[in-house]
């Protein structure tokens, strides 16, 4: 395998050889140590999830699917209706680790909807549809983060400069990644590209993931401040901007990291358009704007002594702590889902777009 193919296969996220756990890359340990997690029961998927052990809008979701076929799989219970209500409450309880990527009850629902689907199979069949599901959510993500690497793939030309925020790649994913796919899938076709990846404060993401995915790729890297974006761009060393996305509303309004709807205005200030990349199952129709989408709140700790070798606040200090911002869709060129590239308006286009290309 090269070493670009070792990123895009990266094992982040799989079902336990026992059928009975779910294994996990701990993405907070790195880019200093690779470590594997095994996690059993339904409060160390939910923890995992929480604490960022695993995540990216679909890896959660892949991570959900997987959990519950697992906690299916160790069920006592011998009765249908036994079996479903465990489920449902574990699902339920899974589903509170973290409110804003949508792609986490998406997996969650699809899974409990088998429950629906098959009242009268024996708790051994949906034992086994429950697992058969959960692969289904993890490959169906390899294709689909596939075909979004081939249409961001077309707004790209030799030589670009691409401006990167957060982690949207293999880790967050599942292969090429979303934001980051286009540029994996032509590196591997021999196309070169400079990419500039935000650090992505408070917890660093873009220096701890997304620099680290792209330098092992063999990708021209330049890792960057949150606060240097501008500059790169006042220099002309952005041709576009890629990002990932967490829950797209459905009129175009898109929820991403912190710090997103910045890169957004300053693209738009510098001429540079602004693409969001991802997946359908981020796209939220029953939510009619981004106003709708409840954002994250996080320990301040993660900003006044995380990664710090001693404090760098005030313990008494308040602190506002947002995991996710939302970028209003007048700033957006343009939404790259595996079924196409969506163009505003998107209140008009994405319905039609989302209902016509399913
Ligand atoms: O808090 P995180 O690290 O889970 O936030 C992740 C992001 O904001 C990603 O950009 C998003 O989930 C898309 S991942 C393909």
């Amino acid at each position: 395998m090269s070493a670009l193919q070792e990123v895009t296969h990266i094992d982040n996220v799989r079902l336990g050889e026992d059928g009975k756990s779910v294994v996990i890359l701990d993405q907070t340990q790195l880019p200093n140590r690779t470590i594997y997690e095994t996690l059993r029961t339904a409060e160390e998927l939910y923890t995992a999830i929480k604490t960022l052990q695993v995540r990216g809008a679909p890896a959660i979701g892949i991570c959900a699917g997987y959990g519950l076929a697992a906690l299916a799989r160790q069920s006592a219970a011998t009765d249908r209706a036994a079996f479903d209500r465990l489920l449902r409450e574990q699902s339920d309880y899974l589903v509170s680790s973290r409110p804003t990527a949508v792609n986490l009850s998406w997996a969650a629902r699809r899974m409990c909807a088998l429950l629906d689907a098959h009242g009268d199979w024996t708790v051994p069949q949906m034992q086994d549809a429950l697992e058969a599901e959960a692969r289904a959510i993890h490959r169906e993500d390899i294709e689909m983060c596939r075909a979004i690497s081939e249409h961001g793939l077309s707004l790209l030309k030799e030589g670009d400069g691409i401006l990167t925020h957060c982690n949207a790649g293999p880790l967050a994913t599942s292969r090429y990644g979303t934001a980051l796919g286009p540029i994996f899938l032509g590196t591997e076709r021999g196309m070169h590209f400079r990419v500039f990846a935000d650090e992505t404060r408070p917890l660093l993401q873009g220096a701890r993931l997304t620099s680290y995915e792209l330098q092992k790729g063999g990708v021209d890297v330049t890792l960057i401040c949150d606060n240097m974006a501008s500059i790169v761009m006042k220099n002309g060393w952005i041709n576009a901007c890629f990002v990932g996305c967490d829950r797209v509303a459905a009129n175009g309004d898109t929820a991403n990291k912190i710090g997103t709807s910045g890169v957004a205005i300053l693209a738009k200030y510098y001429g540079i358009p602004f693409y969001v990349l991802g997946p359908t199952s981020t796209i939220d129709m029953s939510c009619p704007t981004g106003a709708d989408i409840r954002i994250e709140e996080r320990d301040p700790e993660e900003i006044k002594t995380k990664f710090y070798a001693e404090p760098m606040a005030l313990p008494e200090v308040k602190c506002y702590n947002p995991a996710f911002d939302v970028t209003d869709h007048s700033l957006i060129a343009g939404i790259i889902t595996e079924k196409g590239i969506c163009r505003p308006p998107f209140s008009q286009n994405l319905p039609t777009f989302f209902r016509e290309r399913k």
